[in-house]
């Protein structure tokens, strides 16, 4: 029978936008997904969104909209974004579909019916942003650890489900399950957690204080708890209890999240499980958090990094190739364009581009582009290059590397093997072999043996860059051939057929150019914006001198591709240089009063003696200098 694989992504808020964490998650799945296609399962890949919660009720009411319309419209934000981003899923989920509530009503009846579910007057700190209440030992001086506000002291009457009878069990579960939580340093968080005594868990929210979300079966004046809703789905999506789905795929079931959420998907999914009668999923596949810029990626520091912004300028597949091989599945990890404009160039043109380039056309010159006969019992004219060897060990490592979700490895794996190639190219020089008559065999043996290379470069990238994959196996006549990507068919060496045709050659990845900086930062194109910096204060804010400046002339900076030199008035006559000619013309500038910081160390740059700096919003929209609402005399001050 073919073996199941079902990989879930958490389901997204949908308070916010999708951003690049979204993106990772089930750009990881997605991964995870084709990598056990290629092993010929059987998968199932779910992500959705969870849409209940007063999260949600906010978020809509700033909008002016209600929690149901702003619902659809941002779950329709994520759902849309997936096939730009290659996304492979079978099944998108939302909380607030009829197929989900019904099998919400159906676990928390039965849990009630079994005495798991118990009604009690309770007092506990809650914080309204986590909509959870927390334990004092949880909270950092006081406050919620996430929000840093004091939680409220809440006292009311709330339905519990007996968590705490299930902290034995489930440590020894994780303990006896090597696979159940991983990587190890996640494993060992939820064992710490669970070293402290496990308390009930709170499982309803009054409708007086919270109406969106699913009323409770046995008393509607409730409704459930987001996280008792949410949990739910990667069951709710199989069709559980009596779907054929959820038999054929729950025992196969992997779960992918951030380590944001490994408390409920650790501790209460488990335990929820357990007391339901339902078996335990298969593995919690835990990675770390993207930061940009060194600093956690926020709306209010104003450095959310849009995925489709990056698809569209980087290609998809490049960007799926730089989250994988960047993160370290399971460590937190920097993003930049900087960085992965240097992995583009590096691993995508250089290494991998370069060897398809070369190898196509090699093809083409010395064999009029057509597989030469060089399949022999003795494969490689150099042993010490012996890239049958080298492929076997990097398909056996990816293979390896994959199961374990640690697709940074795999990829290293498969760029190990790459890099072989190019070095097999420079010591076997086709180009010597092709000068002589008696060289010739030789020459078929490292041509068939580079395009063999290739065919199984293809399978190798075919998860996480499904595109290039495909057009690589286009280019060696194998676009059409059925399961040209399964990996038994990776461990063998020889399947290209001598006599095909080899399509002529194509640029699969070209280089990035990153733009010249000329000097100052002041000129410096700015592609993402910058964290907020953090508070200074008053005494160091009234250090500036800001003061108000006429435009009296402007003038590009030869050489320079954004400068402009201006002479301004402010009180006193002025040279300043600003970056600021692919927005403007000197003209434009030429009258206009704007805001000087006057008391900034002269700087020289392309030659010229800045005395000062003009203030001006840069952005991906361009630059845009600050004026004033209605004229002011030169020089006075700005506070
Ligand atoms: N709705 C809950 C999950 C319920 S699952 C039953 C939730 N939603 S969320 O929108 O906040 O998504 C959290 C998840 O988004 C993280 O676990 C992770 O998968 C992804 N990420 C959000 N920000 C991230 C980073 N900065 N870096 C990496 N992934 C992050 O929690």
């Amino acid at each position: 029978m073919t073996k199941s694989f079902y990989i879930t992504t958490p389901i997204y808020y949908v308070n916010a936008k999708p951003h690049l964490g979204h993106a990772y998650t089930t750009i990881a799945a997605d991964t995870a997904a084709r990598f056990h296609s290629m092993k010929g399962e059987d998968v199932y890949f779910l992500t959705g969104t969870d849409e209940h919660g007063d999260k949600i009720v906010k978020a809509a009411a700033k909008e002016n909209q209600t929690a149901s319309e702003y619902a659809d419209k941002i779950s329709k934000l994520f759902s849309d974004l997936w096939p730009g981003l290659s996304i492979s899923n079978d099944d998108f989920i939302r909380t607030t579909e009829d197929r989900h509530k019904r099998v919400v009503n159906y676990i928390l009846q039965k849990l009630f019916d079994a005495g798991e579910i118990y009604y009690s007057e309770y007092e506990g700190l809650y914080c309204f942003g986590c909509e959870q209440f927390y334990n004092e030992r949880d909270l950092v001086d006081g406050k919620c650890p996430d929000h840093k506000e004091e939680p409220a002291v809440i006292k009311e009457s709330n339905y519990f489900f007996k968590m705490s009878k299930y902290q034995e069990w489930l440590i020894d579960h994780i303990k006896s399950n090597p696979d159940f939580i991983r990587p190890e340093r996640y494993k060992n968080e939820v064992l710490a957690f669970l070293r402290e005594p496990l308390e009930d868990l709170c499982i309803s929210r009054p409708k007086t204080r919270l109406e969106w979300g699913i009323p409770l079966p046995f008393d509607d004046k409730y409704v459930t708890y987001v996280w008792f809703d949410a949990l739910v789905n990667y069951i709710s999506a199989l069709g559980y209890p009596d779907d054929p789905k959820f038999e054929k795929y729950w025992a196969a079931s992997n779960h992918i999240v951030a380590k944001d959420i490994i408390k409920p998907h650790g501790i209460y999914w488990p335990t929820m499980l357990k007391a339901a009668g339902i078996p335990m999923y298969k593995s919690l596949n835990v990675h770390g958090y993207w930061n940009v810029s060194d600093a956690k990626m926020s709306k209010s520091l104003g450095n959310v990094i849009d995925p489709m912004h990056m698809k569209d300028v980087y290609g998809v597949d490049a960007f799926r190739f730089f989250l994988m091989r960047e993160m370290s599945f399971g460590l937190d990890s920097s993003f930049s364009e900087d960085a992965m404009i240097n992995r583009i160039n590096s691993d995508l043109a250089n290494d991998l581009g370069n060897l398809v380039s070369r190898v196509v056309t090699m093809c083409h010159k010395y064999f009029d582009g057509i597989v030469p006969d060089g399949r022999d019992e003795d494969l490689n004219p150099k042993s010490d290059f012996n890239l049958r060897v080298s492929a076997e060990k990097a398909v056996a490592e990816y293979e390896e590397s994959m199961e374990k979700f640690a697709f940074h490895k795999g990829l290293a794996s498969a760029w190990e093997f790459i890099s072989h190639m190019n070095k097999y190219v420079d010591a076997s020089a086709p180009w010597d072999l092709a000068k002589h008559d008696s060289t010739k065999g030789a020459l078929k043996k490292v041509i068939y043996n580079l395009l063999e290379g290739l065919r199984i470069t293809a399978g190798l990238i075919y998860p996480v860059m499904p595109s290039c994959s495909a057009i690589l196996n286009d280019h060696l006549g194998l676009g059409s051939e059925e399961n040209y990507f399964h990996l038994e068919n990776l461990k063998k060496w020889g399947v290209l057929e001598p006599g095909q045709k080899i399509m002529k050659s194509i640029r699969l990845f070209p280089r990035i150019e990153k733009e010249v900086k000329e000097e100052e930062p002041v000129d410096m194109p700015v592609k993402l914006d910058p964290p907020l910096k953090p508070d200074i204060t008053i005494d160091d804010f009234m250090k500036v001198d800001f003061r108000v400046a006429t435009v009296l002339s402007a003038e590009p900076v030869p050489k320079a591709q954004k400068l402009l030199k201006l002479e301004i008035d402010m009180g006193e006559k002025r040279t300043i240089v600003a970056g600021v000619s692919q927005a403007y013309t000197p003209e434009e500038l030429i009258g206009k009063q704007v805001i000087i910081v006057a008391n900034l160390k002269p700087a020289k740059l392309m030659g010229i003696t800045s005395q000062g700096m003009m203030l001006a919003s840069i952005s991906n929209d361009g630059s845009s200098v600050i004026t004033l609402d209605r004229p002011v005399k030169p020089g006075a001050q700005v506070k």
